[in-house]
C-alpha cells in the first residue's frame, strides 16, 4: 500500500487537538511516516510570568516542539512528540499526501499556490473549516472545499490533463478543548476519494488517520456537501442559543432554536446545494454539532455577551466582543450569518427562514435581542 505522509495547516485549538490525535495514529500505523508536522502561523509569545522568571518573549513553534503543548491556543495539554511544529509552509507540506486545513480560510487561501507546488502530486486533503461563502457570480454557496480543491488542482505534464484534487471535510460535535481532555467526541468524515494506483480504500485510510477508538471516534459517510454546510450553518443558530442565554430564558426556548434550527439549515441544503443526503442531519456532523455548540461553544459564548451588552443598553461591537473574549481565536458565527443572509437576500427567501433572518436583523441590523422570539415563528406558508 502506498506510503502516507500527514501534514496539518493551521495550529489554532481545533488544529492542535486534531493534532493530537492523527499524531498518535501515524506513530502506530506501518503506512504512515511517523513524524507529522503542524505548519504554525508564527507568533511571538511572552513566557515568564514576572514573578518566578522574568517575562521574555519566545516563537510559538519553538515552544510547541521544545514543551509540546501550544501555550497559546490549546495550554495544559500534552502534545506527541512526534508532532513537529513548521513555521515554514514549504517544509510542512513537502510531499504530503494528506493534507488537513484547520485554519480561517481568509489566511488558507493565500497560502495555496505554495501548498500546491510541493505536495505530492497524488495528495488529497480533509478541510476542518466551518464556513460557507456567498458566491456573487452564481448567488450560490461556494463551499471550502470546493475552493481547496480549484486552489490545488493541476494539469500534469505527462498528459496535460487535469488531475482534480479531491478534498473531504471533516465536521462533529468537536469542542477542541473536551477533545484534547480526551472527553468521548464523535466525528463525521465526508470524503469521496477514488482508490489509489495500489488500490488503496483512501476513505478507509483517511478515517483511521482521523480516529481514535477510545475517544474521537470518526465515521465516515459520502456527503461532503451536505456536512460541510451544517458545520457552518449550525454556528449561526449557535450565535441565536447565546440571545437566548443573555435574555435568562431556558431551556425550552433553546430546545425550540435548536428544533427550527436544524429545519432551516436542512431547508438551506435542499435549497443551495445537490445531493445532500436526510440523513447526514442526524450524524455527528448535524443535530450533534448543533447541539454541543448552542450550549458550550465560542459562538453561543459571544452572542450572550452581545445580547447582555445590548440589553444593559452598551453597543459592545463583535469585533470587541471577538478581540476581548477569544485569546486570538476567530468567531466564525457572524460572518456565516452575514454571507447566509446575502445568499438568501439574493434569491428572495428570506421569508422562508425565519429564524435565520431574525438572527441577522439581532446580530447586525440593530433589532432588540428580545424578538428572536419572533424568530421562532414558523408562517403558515413556510410550514
Ligand atoms: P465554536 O466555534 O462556537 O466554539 O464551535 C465549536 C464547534 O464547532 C464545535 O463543534
Amino acid at each position: 500500500q502506498t506510503h502516507e505522509k500527514v501534514a496539518i495547516i493551521g495550529s489554532g485549538s481545533f488544529g492542535s487537538a486534531a493534532a493530537l490525535s492523527v499524531a498518535r495514529n501515524a506513530a502506530s500505523f506501518d503506512f504512515c511516516d511517523t513524524e507529522v508536522k503542524m505548519y504554525t502561523f508564527e507568533e511571538e509569545i511572552t513566557v515568564g510570568d514576572g514573578i518566578v522568571s522574568f517575562p521574555e518573549t519566545e516563537k510559538l513553534s519553538r515552544i510547541i516542539n521544545k514543551k509540546h503543548e501550544n501555550p497559546k491556543y490549546l495550554p495544559g495539554v500534552k502534545l506527541p512528540g512526534n508532532l513537529l511544529s513548521c513555521p515554514d509552509l514549504l517544509t510542512t507540506c513537502l510531499d504530503a499526501t494528506l493534507l488537513i486545513f484547520v485554519m480561517p480560510f481568509q489566511f488558507l487561501k493565500p497560502l495555496l499556490p505554495t501548498v500546491k507546488k510541493v505536495m505530492s502530486p497524488n495528495a488529497r486533503g480533509v478541510s476542518l473549516i466551518k464556513e460557507v461563502h456567498f458566491d456573487e457570480e452564481t448567488l450560490g454557496v461556494k463551499l471550502i472545499s470546493k475552493q481547496i480543491s480549484e486552489g490545488l488542482s493541476f494539469r500534469r505534464e505527462e498528459d496535460g490533463r487535469e488531475r482534480e484534487f479531491k478534498c473531504g471535510v471533516l465536521m462533529g460535535a468537536n469542542i477542541a478543548s473536551e477533545i484534547a481532555n480526551g472527553d468521548f467526541s464523535e466525528s463525521t468524515l465526508a470524503t469521496r476519494f477514488p482508490p489509489n494506483t495500489d488500490g488503496d480504500n483512501l476513505n478507509e485510510k483517511t478515517r483511521l488517520i482521523l480516529n481514535n477508538t477510545t475517544s474521537f471516534r470518526v465515521y465516515s459517510i459520502r456527503d461532503v456537501e451536505g456536512c460541510e454546510a451544517c458545520g457552518a450553518l449550525k454556528n449561526v443558530i449557535a450565535i441565536g442559543a447565546g440571545f437566548v442565554d443573555g435574555l435568562g430564558m431556558g431551556s425550552n426556548t433553546k430546545a425550540a432554536l435548536m428544533r427550527i434550527g436544524i429545519q432551516e439549515m436542512e431547508r438551506f441544503c435542499n435549497d443551495f446545494l445537490d445531493g445532500v443526503s436526510p440523513s447526514t442531519f442526524s450524524e455527528s456532523c448535524g443535530m450533534a454539532d448543533l447541539i454541543t455548540t448552542c450550549v458550550g461553544g465560542r459562538n453561543r459564548k459571544c452572542g450572550e455577551i452581545f445580547a447582555r451588552s445590548r440589553i444593559s443598553g452598551e453597543t459592545t461591537s463583535w469585533d470587541d466582543i471577538e478581540r476581548d473574549n477569544l485569546n486570538g481565536q476567530r468567531l466564525r458565527g457572524v460572518k456565516t450569518t452575514k454571507q447566509v443572509h446575502e445568499l438568501l437576500k439574493s434569491q428572495g427567501l428570506l421569508k422562508l427562514y425565519p429564524l435565520f433572518s431574525k438572527i441577522y436583523g439581532i446580530a447586525i441590523d440593530g433589532e432588540p435581542v428580545d424578538s428572536i422570539i419572533d424568530g421562532l415563528y414558523i408562517p403558515n406558508e413556510v410550514v
